[in-house]
């Protein structure tokens, strides 16, 4: 007797047969030394940079550096019960960031953990934390601008979508205000922004955290997250996983903006690892490919042609300088691989004018190619009549100008200081720095004392938004014509007469 074919048994036979029964090679490294947030691991020869690599107990590392015989890699994760002898396997996989959509509004770690208290971010798709930066053909120039609601930046160092432009200055000098001002002017704007706090202490990022969410900038926001006390490993990766984040949108066609506060304790971050692990030191005890480490990050902030969607992602890092200096050797690198850099001085934030922007030492290389046609216009003699009235004031301590120019240029320079002073979150929409700029310019403000000027640009908002006549201006303020140009005036007017 033959029992028919039983269809349950040919299929688990087939599924058997497909089970390679042969050796299967699999790496098990050793560990060999733990310091610091870093291991030295041999017998693991296949292992790439950026793979990540499984300790015991579940703890994450990836890999930094290779050497012939040994590697170095870095924890993810606070490291407890993990020592010399234990056992190493790889994960065969390179780092990589959950992204997309589902990171809006959150408060994320480096690898796309919550900080926020809610549920993992439910994204479907992952990037690699290191991507090539677009090619020279699939890149654009800029021409759009980014709108920070700085009348100092807007005007005179303005920042176009895809560009670099590097934050600097010395420390409590207002750079991060800067950078947070700016995304908090995206509240309502089609940019995504993207804050990264590197070795920061955990209480000022909770201040801009807090500052971002209070002021209905959250919906467009991540925050990347790798404070003081976060594993060596995390600081480092958390500019590179946060760009994975923002380009996600720049290759979708939309347009995001990177904020990394800031790079130069990223750079510490990258020496303290590369000293660890065992590195020449060259100058300033820096490895020799910390130029190559931020030039390869920086570049990743583009414009992209209309071939690859147009997007763009602009990037505005952050360096702290000591005692002004310049031209240190983190901050000259920063300096070359940026398109301009913003300067706050320490003088000035002392003298009160905030944001202290050092106008003789800030340039934005891209930034008017990006400027709004009507800003630039009114914006064009700012800079030098400035400049002109900070070199005359210092000889006007020596003695007054009898000349009746002199006393012109003057008041025109003081009336400057006092619009480009600004409190925090309290940006100007484009439409009040064109009215504010062309009542300056026509000689309207000449005669307004300049404690009046604060005033004036918290009510002007109110009386131009009336004002349907500005509509165009509102939507794209490329140029003025005649009637927009009554209708600015006689609302600074209107502003003014009020009591
Ligand atoms: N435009 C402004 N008007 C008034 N106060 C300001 C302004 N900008 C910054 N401040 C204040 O100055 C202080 C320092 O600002 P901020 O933290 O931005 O400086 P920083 O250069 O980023 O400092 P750090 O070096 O510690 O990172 C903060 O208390 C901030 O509120
Ligand atoms: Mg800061």
């Amino acid at each position: 007797m033959t029992l028919p074919p039983d269809p349950a048994l040919a299929r688990l036979k087939a599924r058997v047969a497909d089970i390679p029964l042969g050796a299967k090679a699999e790496e098990i490294g050793t560990v060999l030394a733990i310091g610091d947030g870093l291991a030295t691991v041999a017998g693991l020869p296949g292992a790439r940079l950026n793979e990540i690599l499984e300790f015991p107990g579940g703890t994450l590392g990836f890999v930094l550096s290779l050497e012939e015989e040994v590697l170095h890699a870095a924890f993810l994760d606070p490291v407890i019960g993990v020592g010399a002898g234990d056992r190493v396997i790889r994960r065969d996989a390179l780092l990589s960031v959950p992204v997309g959509e589902a990171l809006l509004g959150r408060v994320v770690d480096p690898l796309g953990r919550p900080l926020d208290g809610l549920p993992a971010p439910d994204a479907a798709e992952r990037l690699p934390t290191e991507r090539p930066a677009p090619s020279i053909i699939e890149r654009d120039f800029v021409s759009e601008p980014v709108e920070t609601g700085l009348l100092v930046v807007d005007a005179l160092f303005a920042v176009g979508r895809g560009q670099r432009e590097l934050i600097i200055g010395e420390r409590q000098t207002g750079k991060t205000a800067i950078a947070v001002d700016a995304i908090i002017n995206q509240a309502g704007s089609d940019l995504v922004c993207i804050y990264v706090a590197i070795g920061q202490r955990m209480t000022a990022v909770r201040r801009v955290i807090e500052a971002i969410h209070g002021r209905g900038a959250s919906g467009l926001t991540i925050v990347v997250m790798a404070e003081a006390t976060a594993e060596p490993g995390l600081r480092w990766l958390a500019p590179f996983a946060a760009t994975s984040m923002a380009e996600w949108f720049r290759d979708r066609g939309r347009h995001a903006l990177i904020v990394y506060d800031d790079l130069t304790k990223h750079a510490a971050t990258h020496r303290e690892l590369a000293l660890l692990s065992g590195q020449p030191p060259g100058r300033e005890a820096f490895p020799g490919d910390i130029f190559y480490l931020h030039a390869r990050l920086l570049e990743r902030s583009a414009k992209l042609s209309a071939a690859r969607g147009g997007g763009s992602l602009t990037a505005l890092p952050i360096a702290e300088i000591e005692a002004g200096n310049l031209s240190a050797y983190i901050p000259t690198n920063l300096i070359s691989i940026s398109d301009g850099q913003i300067v706050t001085s320490a003088t000035l934030f002392a003298a009160n004018q905030r944001p202290a922007v050092d106008i003789g030492l800030s340039v934005s290389r891209v930034g008017g190619k990006a400027q709004w046609g009507a800003v630039k216009s009114q914006a064009g003699r700012l800079r030098l009549d400035y400049a002109q009235y900070l070199e005359m004031k210092m000889f006007a301590r020596f003695g007054g100008f009898g000349d009746a120019a002199m006393k012109a240029r003057m008041a025109r320079g003081e009336r400057i200081g006092a619009l480009l002073a600004q409190d925090r979150f309290a940006p100007l929409a484009t439409v009040t720095q064109i009215a504010l700029l062309l009542a300056l310019n026509e000689g309207h403000l000449d005669e307004v004392p300049p404690d009046r000027i604060p005033a004036l640009k918290s009510v002007l908002p109110d009386i131009l938004a009336a004002e349907p006549v500005l509509d165009t201006l509102r939507a794209r303020p490329e140029k003025l014509d005649d009637a927009e140009r009554s209708a600015l005036l006689a609302a600074v007017r209107t502003a003014l007469d009020r009591p």
